[in-house]
């Protein structure tokens, strides 16, 4: 990045009152032109509709607006092909532009900051560029979402074992596990999708703090640059960014969620559990022990997830003490954003292309399935179907269970005669019940295991996700 020369402090698009040049170290600490750049496009887009609605209302010709639109689009060719000069001595990507244009139409380019500031302008950049990123966000997940309903409908007939606190509790489908996922997935595109609503609004014509003297046309100004409505108030427009705070917030709850994801599957890849392999090329050894293939992925995604965190609580931070209205507090609200979305779009595209492609060991499942006593509460289930309570019930399996545990075998294992002893209400129809597929598949409704199920919410998700278009 070039220091222009602007070192005589008239220079700066600001400097009419100033007598001496800023300071060199504080024109490199106040400048944000190395981050904001990022938002050109958005700063380019706002400003073409901007002069289009000057001209629409009479405050510019129709002459000068063709004038300041040309020269915008010339310079996002000039930023676009890399001819650009970013300059730290304008301090930011609205000063940069402006400046060029001003460069490279004469006169008629300072005309297009009438009836603007870069308060509000900062604020719909950001929203402009949030709006974006939102729906590539949701084009993700949904990719996501796409790949674990592939996944779930492979092994909906998968048996696994559940578990709570970790320990072996019963039998359930992989499928049902995946779809899990997909349900915390789809909360997560519900959020998003509301929180963008709130981001759709335009803060244009806020000016500085106050609104203007000139009489602009907000709504067509909206709907220019596709915003669902105007921002209310003038003092809220450029000093509001609960819609970051919002959406940093809907990132984080999706990285832990995501985080979880890694936690199983690093667990589930591991010797000990062996459930299911990733494909080796999302997957590093080491540089020592031959036999390593490590689940990086997942981990750095685990790990990565602090920093979205992290960047909630800065913007928390950041907002928590400002008076209204602007502040330049609010220049530290765009690298915790930016950081947010690289992090969760690098995040959701590594799962949605590893998860659909792991492949499952459904005899090591099983077998893990049979050793934990699974089917427990089946052979207390059926007891209560014999007419015990189920509070006896669950003290005669609790037996039955010690038995087994100490002879080394699974219930299931148990000869006739010796659950008999237990309880002469068993008969041999409940083997049946205490294999890990007829323990899974009874739990047979609404949002149960059962493979059947499975299946059925499978295809009410493919139908959802058909009609659901991520804008
Ligand atoms: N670079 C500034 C930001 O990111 C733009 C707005 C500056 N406004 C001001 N009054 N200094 O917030």
């Amino acid at each position: 990045m070039s220091q222009h020369d602007d070192s005589n402090p008239a220079a700066k698009l600001w400097g009419g009152r100033f007598s001496e040049a800023t300071d060199a170290f504080v024109e490199e600490f106040t400048a944000s032109v190395g981050f904001d750049r990022r938002l050109y496009g958005q700063d380019i887009a706002g400003s073409m509709a901007h002069a289009e609605m000057l001209a629409s209302v009479g405050v510019l010709t129709k002459q000068e607006a063709a004038a300041i639109i040309g020269g915008l689009g010339a310079i996002r060719e000039e930023i676009e092909s890399g001819a650009f000069t970013w300059s730290v001595a304008r301090e930011d990507v609205h000063m940069n532009i402006e400046a060029r244009l001003i460069e490279l139409i004469g006169e008629t380019g300072k005309k297009l900051h009438t009836g603007r500031s870069r308060n509000d302008q900062v604020a719909t950049d950001i929203r402009l560029w949030l709006r974006d990123a939102i729906d590539a966000l949701l084009g993700q997940i949904r990719r996501y979402q796409h790949g674990l309903l592939d996944l779930a409908e492979r092994e909906h007939a998968t048996v696994m074992p559940g578990f709570t606190h970790l320990q072996t509790a019963q039998p359930v489908t992989f499928g049902h596990h995946m779809m899990a996922w997909y349900e915390m997935l789809e909360r997560d595109a519900e959020r998003l999708a509301d929180c963008r609503r709130r981001v759709n609004r335009l803060p244009l014509g806020a000016a500085a703090l106050a609104g203007t003297g000139y009489p602009l046309d907000r709504e067509l100004t909206a709907r220019l640059l596709g915003f669902d409505g105007v921002c209310r108030n003038s003092l809220d427009a450029v000093s509001d960014r609960d819609f970051a705070i919002e959406f940093t917030a809907c990132a984080a709850l999706i990285m832990m969620h995501l985080s979880r994801q890694a936690e199983e599957l690093i667990l589930w890849t591991s010797a000990q559990f062996a459930f299911i392999d990733l494909p080796d090329r999302y997957c590093t050894g080491s540089s020592i022990m031959p036999q390593k293939k490590n689940p990086d992925v997942p981990e750095l995604v685990r790990g990565k997830t602090g920093r979205v965190y992290g960047h909630l609580m800065a913007l928390l931070t950041l907002m928590k003490g400002q008076p209204l209205a602007y502040n330049k507090d609010n220049q530290e609200d765009k690298e915790p954003l930016f950081d947010t979305v690289d992090t969760l779009a690098g995040s959701l595209r590594a799962f949605a292309d590893m998860v659909p492609n792991l492949q499952t060991n459904p005899a090591n499942m099983l077998a893990s399935t049979r050793s934990g006593f699974a089917t427990a509460t089946d052979l207390a289930d059926y007891l209560v179907g014999r007419g015990l309570a189920f509070r006896d019930a669950h003290e005669v399996v609790g037996r039955a269970v010690r038995l087994a545990g100490e002879r080394g075998c699974d219930l299931a294992d148990l000869t006739l005669e010796e659950l008999r002893a237990f309880d002469s209400r068993i008969d041999a129809d409940v083997y049946a019940l205490l294999t890990p597929e007829g323990s899974a598949a009874a739990r047979d409704l609404l949002g149960g295991t059962a493979p059947v199920q499975v299946l059925a919410r499978i295809a009410e998700a493919r139908e959802h996700l058909a009609g659901t278009h991520s804008r």
